[in-house]
């Protein structure tokens, strides 16, 4: 299969085969990052802007890793200290770091399409890093890469899902992905915190977590994202924990063999409970290893891919 996208903006439009085809190009690049010298010269004279409006220790690090290692120039511009606190809109802003001839323009944004825009507008590739509540596609990714090592096939798995369903992008590209990939999808969250419509994403939605987690293969618990949340939306972070925290006892209910997952950053005590953030079921570091892997394969394939070896 030859794939070779301008940009990638969300899972939502990807078939079935392109997010096998990143997931195998990911598996390929692993082995990169056990490597004794870490690097190697796929990307040379490249150059990549990571342009973060929002804030990010994992997927800006990730990409900034993943471009390194496949020798690319990283370039890292975080919000703080862009002209954008000068009044400087993001068009402006995206068109001037163009007129530098970068290659590509990794975004994270707090408005949902932001990166479609930039897109439709900008020459080099956009590849988005999480916008606004809207989708975060290379965490979808190394999600799925994640599970399949776990578990071999994602088709016929079931995953439950928890949290700020609202607020959460890595929800949205994860019910995409994974509803291609042919798992059923149990969304769990309080009613608050779970959008209208959410069953016509082709998920079951359920307004309790041991309903959602019975049985399941996977656990992926959201962090309440209360950065985005205009009023209170829980009584108190106790209740919360009470009833949409995972721990020891109804992690019982879940597969004896389920992995637990999150796409950080973890609330302990919160969404999860320390020992089983850390307890032998859990997965989330490697989840942050598979980042790694899963953003050189995006690099790689919006160059180009194989045909870069050509050049
Ligand atoms: C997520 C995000 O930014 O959407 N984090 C991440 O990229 N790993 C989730 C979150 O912030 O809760």
């Amino acid at each position: 299969m030859f794939f070779n996208p301008k940009h990638i903006l969300g899972i939502k439009n990807l078939t079935v085969e392109e997010i096998n085809f990143i997931l195998d190009t990911a598996e390929s690049f692993k082995e990169v990052n056990t490597r004794q010298i870490k690097k190697v010269p796929t990307l040379r004279g490249k150059t990549i802007v990571n342009l973060f409006f929002e804030a990010s220790t994992r997927t800006r690090t990730s990409f900034e890793i993943a471009g390194k290692r496949l020798s690319a120039d990283m370039v890292n511009i975080s919000a703080s200290s862009s002209s954008v606190v000068k009044g400087e809109t993001l068009e402006d802003t995206a068109h001037n770091i163009e007129a530098m001839h970068p290659d590509i323009i990794v975004m994270r944004h707090s408005a949902s399409g932001a990166c479609d825009y930039l897109a439709e507008r900008l020459k080099c590739s956009v590849i988005n890093a999480g916008d606004g509540t809207h989708e975060h596609p290379s965490q979808a990714l190394l999600d799925a890469l994640t599970i399949r090592q776990h578990k071999g096939e994602i088709k016929g798995l079931t995953v439950a899902i928890a949290g700020d369903v609202t607020h959460s992008r890595v929800v949205r590209s994860n019910i995409y992905c994974l509803n291609k990939l042919g798992a059923k999808v149990k969304i769990a969250g309080p009613r608050t915190m779970l959008p209208p419509g959410l069953e016509k994403l082709g998920c079951e939605v359920h307004h309790n977590l041991k309903a959602a987690i019975t049985d399941a293969d996977c656990i992926m618990m959201l962090r309440i994202q209360r950065e985005r949340q205009g009023k209170t939306l829980i009584p108190s972070l106790r209740e919360y924990s009470r009833f949409f925290g995972l721990n020891d006892s109804n992690l019982q209910l879940a597969k004896e063999d389920a992995i637990v997952m999150h796409p950080g950053p973890i609330n302990r005590g919160v969404e999860i409970s320390s020992s089983v953030a850390d307890g032998k079921q859990n997965v989330i570091l490697e989840q942050v290893e598979n980042g790694v892997a899963v953003r050189m394969a995006l690099l790689y394939l919006v160059s180009g891919g194989e045909k870069l070896q050509d050049n």
